[in-house]
């Protein structure tokens, strides 16, 4: 069987207004990028020409420029889902152009397989090969792409001539059975291979194949300041004593970090500590540092859905990619993300906050209780399923104009029950096993900067020890009206609140 070999411009004409497109990928990881730049394109000439065009982008978590920004800028993006981080479909979604539903990343699929969202009509796939039995070699993310391809009436292959031909090898596709037939997913340790290294198609669903030269462009991250480093030691000490004291055993448990600053100080203070042995992961993306960990013998094992790796780091993975070979494998963000799988391998999780309050509840995704910055993306599949689920934050931010310890979030992304511990900068508060009132005290104490500590324990104070969780409710909210009056929280006079 032939391929349609065409161009990313003629593949879009097989997109029509109205239609769902699933895409393969995780993060920016084996996410489609000229065929979603042509797409937006075609959006462009269709708005030009008085036509409406939009499109349902489901995907595996954030994508990258040519995909969210670009069909965001042109207006083409109607619902979006499970998550999202760039700038442009940001402000879409803040502007109410976008209709955006924050899902927990594990559901994803098996939502989109009990019909939930209704069809599938179209799915673009990264792919490093393809052939004609239709089974596809994926690219460095895998996100829910077995199911979009299922589903789907259409599929587009998109080659991207940058990947290594070591990719193959790396998968693990599985798609878990539905209620009422669905089995035990069989992973017992993070290194358990439970499904195919290809993902398979029909290959009669196979519209269009397009070449593809662009290797992505992400950067490093920033250097780590001071307080981030520190919450990483944090976290670190933490562990270290949970060791030492036989909170968690000897052999150490898998561990999932999220992305951005903090996991990467996290990762960098596994590196240096002498108490944690070499480590595993069970997590959904796997950053710069993760490599950086396998070589110098501190990570043995990673089960990801991605290489959420910067352009330089993803150069020296393929120019290596032997080394990592036993060391990796990359699933779909149905087993990555897997509550079962979480729960029964006890994963230690590791999330950041946007804000904590008083008593543990956390904010991860809404600024100021309204404004969406990213999502909840797994947090949620580990935080209620970890082993001991772990939040850090820097106290403050903006130089102290917002304390990201509040009487009451704003928004409520994890309840009391589910967080453990809290780490800033400032220290640890352990809060298991603790009442409400219990809690106040060791988040005040331990977690909040010191300039929010006395305005704080003021809050509690007047609140006055009345019932289980005590609030003033006139004033519950007081940092941040006050950050939206005044432009620092530091400002808060509860009197004027409540
Ligand atoms: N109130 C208002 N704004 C706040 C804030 C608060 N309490 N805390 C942080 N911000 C602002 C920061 O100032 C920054 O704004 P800027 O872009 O104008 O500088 C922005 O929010 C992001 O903060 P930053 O410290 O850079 O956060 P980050 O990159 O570490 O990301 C989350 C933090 C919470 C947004 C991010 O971890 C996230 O999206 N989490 C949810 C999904 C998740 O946990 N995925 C991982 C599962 S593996």
């Amino acid at each position: 069987m032939a391929f349609p070999f065409m161009t990313a411009q003629e593949a879009a004409q097989f997109v029509n207004n109205g239609d769902t497109l699933g895409f393969s990928g995780f993060t920016h990881a084996g996410v489609p990028k000229v065929v979603p730049a042509a797409l937006a394109e075609r959006a462009h000439a269709e708005h030009e020409a008085g036509r409406e065009f939009r499109v349902n982008v489901f995907t595996g978590a954030s994508t990258n420029p040519w995909l969210d920004d670009a069909l965001a800028a042109e207006k083409a993006i109607n619902r979006r889902m499970p998550y999202q981080s760039t700038k442009g479909v940001r402000a879409a979604i803040n502007a109410l152009e976008v209709n955006y539903a924050d899902l927990h990343l594990s559901e994803m699929a098996q939502m989109t397989r009990y019909n939930f969202f209704g069809k599938v009509d179209t799915v673009i796939i990264e792919a490093q090969d393809l052939n004609e039995k239709g089974e596809i070699v994926l690219g460095t993310g895998v996100g829910n792409v077995e199911t979009f391809a299922n589903m789907a009436s259409k599929i587009i292959v998109e080659i991207n001539h940058t990947l290594s031909p070591g990719m193959r090898g790396l998968h693990d596709i599985y798609m878990p059975l539905d209620p009422p037939y669905r089995r035990e997913i069989p992973i017992y340790k993070p290194s358990d291979r439970i499904g195919h290294e290809l993902l398979k198609v029909d290959p009669k669903k196979i519209v269009a194949v397009v070449d593809s030269h662009n290797f992505g462009d992400v950067h490093a991250f920033t250097a780590i300041d001071e307080a981030t480093a520190q919450i990483g030691h944090n976290v670190c000490d933490f562990l270290a004593r949970e060791l030492r004291e036989g909170r968690l055993p000897k052999e150490f448990l898998p561990l999932q970090s999220g992305v951005g600053n903090i996991a990467n100080a996290v990762l960098a203070g596994l590196a240096e500590s002498k108490e944690i042995p070499p480590v595993q992961m069970y997590t959904e993306v796997v950053q710069d540092m993760v490599l950086d960990l396998m070589k110098k013998g501190r990570c043995t094992f990673a089960s990801t859905c991605s290489l959420s790796l910067s352009n330089d780091a993803l150069k020296a993975f393929f120019d290596d990619i032997d080394f990592y070979r036993d060391k990796l494998i990359l699933r779909p963000a149905e087993l990555s993300n897997n509550p079962e799988v979480i729960r029964r391998l006890g994963v230690i999780s590791m999330n950041t906050a946007l804000e904590a309050d008083i008593y543990g509840n956390i904010n991860s995704t809404h600024v100021l209780g309204t404004k969406m910055m990213n999502g909840i993306g797994g947090s949620g599949d580990f935080t209620r399923n970890a082993y001991v689920s772990i939040f850090s934050c820097p106290s403050i931010t903006k130089g102290g104009a917002i304390s990201n310890i509040v009487p009451m979030v704003s928004h409520v992304d994890h309840s009391e029950h589910s967080v453990d511990v809290i780490i800033t900068e400032q220290g640890v508060a352990d809060l298991r096993g603790l009442s409400p009132v219990e809690r106040t005290a060791k988040i005040i104490d331990n977690c909040a900067h010191p300039m929010y500590r006395d305005l704080l324990r003021e809050y509690v104070r007047l609140a006055n020890g009345v019932n289980h969780t005590p609030h003033v409710l006139g004033a519950a909210l007081a940092f941040h009206r006050e950050f939206l009056a005044s432009g620092n929280m530091a400002n808060t006079d509860f009197n004027r609140y409540i």
